[in-house]
């Protein structure tokens, strides 16, 4: 059974260990491996200090997954929150990354973010249906920053505004 749940200090070397070998498939996400243990430690402290949404799936006690929201940088983006997520390769195409979303999307309104961003890349069929399943629209596209022959590393700008989908105006 895997559950879904805030991350707590005891998580940090599990969820260190699942966003390496993410990383290291290179293929979903914009860096080849985790940052060093101990800054990943202090990133996810300073998560809980704030609380920021961050959610981990948690299997037989390990994390097998995240969806983390942090606030984009810059004073006039307080408001605007950035969503990460991935999941080891066995538990994916499950809902699971459904579930992640679903609740980091309720904790980001909760906690006041009116808007949440991320980006992804053209190739990742999976996270962009998702995503778009979530309401996430394209907002923008990029090129590959280093083209891949392999990999369409096109990236692609989506967004989501909480506040038209909790029927609010802005102040
Ligand atoms: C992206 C990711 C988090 C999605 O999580 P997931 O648990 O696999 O997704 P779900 O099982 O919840 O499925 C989400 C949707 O993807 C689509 N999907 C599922 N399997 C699919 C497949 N084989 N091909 C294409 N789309 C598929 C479906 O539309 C599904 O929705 P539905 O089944 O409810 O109709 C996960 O696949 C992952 O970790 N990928 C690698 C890391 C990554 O890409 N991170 C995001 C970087 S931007």
């Amino acid at each position: 059974m895997v559950e879904i749940t805030p991350i707590t200090p005891a998580d940090i070397e599990s969820f260190h260990r699942t966003l390496d070998s993410v990383a290291r498939e290179r293929r979903y996400l914009s860096f080849s491996e985790a940052p060093p243990l101990e800054s990943t430690r202090a990133f996810v402290l300073d998560m809980i200090a704030h609380g920021y949404p961050q959610l981990v799936a948690r299997a037989g006690g390990e994390v097998v997954g995240w969806c983390d929201v942090t606030p984009k940088s810059g004073p006039i983006d307080a408001r605007i929150g950035v969503l990460g997520m991935g999941l080891l390769p066995q538990f994916r195409r499950q809902g699971i990354g459904s579930r992640l979303m679903a609740r980091a999307l309720a904790d980001a309104r909760a906690f006041g973010f009116s808007r949440v961003e991320l980006t992804v890349y053209r190739s990742n069929a999976n996270a962009i249906r998702l995503y778009e399943k979530a309401g996430f629209v394209i907002k923008a596209v990029q090129p590959a920053e280093a083209p891949d022959d392999a990999i369409d590393k096109t990236v692609l700008i989506m967004a989501l505004s909480l506040e038209t989908a909790a029927g609010q105006r802005p102040c």
